[in-house]
């Protein structure tokens, strides 16, 4: 069966198994290796693209529930290779280290703000609370996030 369905804008049709992964297929399909792979069980957020603007975790979503749907994946943050200001706050405030959780938690980041999140602690814990950080303690990524989302302030 052919599944159709946009991933960062541009229309895709992929004939595999409809109870593939869509991670597998964003990376190995359609060479979209920025979506990462952690634990594989739903527990980490390292692999977190958007359906239709939700945040889902990639590895446990089968092809044949996107069919029809729009997926953005980190690479649709800066498609014209300009960086999203969530990308540019994360170089400027030391938000990644090693970076496997990256790019889910910008996606995690970019639906918060898209649904007119501010800058407020609290609330940016709650939005990235599905996505497990290892290196940072999770501060410097808060504080790119409160930067992105207008705040000049540390937290
Ligand atoms: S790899 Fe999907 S939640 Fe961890
Ligand atoms: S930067 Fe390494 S897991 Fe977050």
């Amino acid at each position: 069966m052919t599944y159709r369905f946009k991933v960062n804008g541009d229309d895709v049709a992929l004939e595999v198994p409809g109870m593939r992964r869509l991670l597998d297929a964003l990376r190995e399909d359609l060479g979209l290796i920025g979506t990462k792979e952690g634990c594989g069980e739903g527990e980490c957020g390292a692999c977190s693209v958007l359906v239709d603007g939700a945040v889902v975790d990639s590895c446990l979503v089968p092809v044949c529930q996107v069919d029809g749907t729009s997926v953005l994946t980190v690479e649709g943050l800066a498609p014209a290779g300009e960086l999203d200001p969530l990308q540019q706050a994360f170089l400027e405030r030391g938000g990644a280290q090693c970076g496997i959780c990256t790019p889910g938690m910008l996606i995690a980041a970019r639906a918060y703000l898209d649904r007119g999140g501010g800058p407020v602690e609290d609330d940016i814990r709650e939005a990235i609370a599905g996505n497990l950080c290892r290196c940072t303690g999770y501060t410097k990524i808060i504080d790119a996030i409160a930067h992105a989302a207008g705040s000049s302030t540390s937290v």
